[in-house]
């Protein structure tokens, strides 16, 4: 974590746009000396900062390497509360994991735990998640909407809506939801979301969102295994994308459908939903822990349950399986 002057001193280099800023200012309005100033900016040069000097005017931005940090973020973050707090880490086990402890010490809706890299990413259903250093994003958001707790995977499918329409914007590619919570391109998965939850019996505490984004990976840097499945919106785009500008795009869009979402329910989802949504029509087979069914995807019900016709006729709602299309 950056101490709270170094951020400050970012988020002011940023926000002059190259012009310089006051070291002198700076070092009054702290408290601290002109010497403890040049040493923040020493260490952001450590970390990738390119920064000049002006002799009596300040400290200038000349470049800011391509990370996932508070200050990269926080220059493209519009949202109110989604992002305005940051936890970044260069290196962790899980994001998730971080985010729940820092969800029961009371952290505010909307706080962000974020990594360059995951050394033990999770993926639902207990499988690991690839979470390779500086090349996805590999966040957890926490929320605290007032919801009853079996409203909460319908957070999901809010979350798979927000993060194709900022690939939409920010990478102009198309993608498709698989679901409930894979995000595919050309067939191969580019996201996945995974959804947990702290919970009174009546009221969700908070919800974790745990969003991987795979970004600017290269073929080679997915392992085999998952070579011929997953993606990155860099193979598809064939160019690198701006990883902290995709984050606050998320960030805009989860805000504003959780907020649509709460206020006026499932419905405005479902139908954005259903327009990115990969299986309706589709013959698929859905597998859950007891048993197999196959049948034609009609839909999700008005509380987000995958609707599957059956041989039979029969219409069948599920509410958590694996899909195969
Ligand atoms: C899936 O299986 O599709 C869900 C993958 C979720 C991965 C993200 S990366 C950030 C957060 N931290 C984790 O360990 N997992 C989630």
């Amino acid at each position: 974590m950056k101490s709270p002057v170094k951020s400050e001193l970012l988020k002011r280099l940023f926000a002059a746009q190259g012009e310089p800023i006051s070291g002198q200012d700076i070092a009054d309005e702290f408290g601290l000396s002109r010497t403890a100033i040049w040493k923040y900016i020493k260490e952001l040069e450590e970390e990738g900062y390119e920064i000049g000097s002006q002799r009596k005017k300040g400290y200038y931005l000349i470049d800011a390497p391509d990370l996932v940090n508070q200050g990269n973020i926080t220059e493209y973050l519009t949202t109110e509360r989604y992002g305005r707090i940051i936890k970044y880490f260069t290196t962790v086990p899980t994001t998730q994991t971080i985010a729940h402890e820092d969800a029961q010490n009371g952290a505010q809706d909307g706080t962000l735990v974020i990594a360059e890299e995951q050394t033990a990413g999770k993926g639902r259903l207990a499988r690991p998640w690839t979470s390779k250093a500086n090349r996805g994003i590999w966040m957890s958001l926490i929320i605290r909407p007032d919801l009853a707790p079996q409203y909460a995977p319908q957070l999901t499918l809010v979350a798979a809506v927000a993060i194709v329409r900022a690939i939409e914007e920010v990478a102009d590619i198309q993608p498709v939801i698989k679901w409930p919570n894979d995000i595919l391109i050309n067939g191969k998965k580019v996201t996945g979301i995974l959804t947990e939850l702290q919970s009174d019996p009546d009221r969700v505490k908070a919800i974790i969102l745990g969003m991987g984004i795979n970004a600017n990976q290269q073929q080679s840097d997915f392992p085999e295994e998952l070579q011929m499945i997953a993606t990155s919106l860099r193979i598809e785009k064939g160019e690198m994308i701006d990883r902290a500008q995709l984050v606050a795009a998320i960030l805009k869009y989860l805000e504003q459908y959780t907020d649509l979402y709460v206020e006026k329910g499932f419905a405005p989802i479902k139908i954005l939903w259903e327009s990115y949504a990969a299986i309706t029509g589709k013959n698929i087979k859905a597998s859950m822990v007891h048993e197999t069914v196959e049948g034609i995807a009609l839909g999700i019900s008005h509380d987000g349950m995958l609707e599957l016709q059956l041989a039979d006729g029969t219409v069948r709602g599920i509410y958590s399986a694996d899909i195969e299309i």
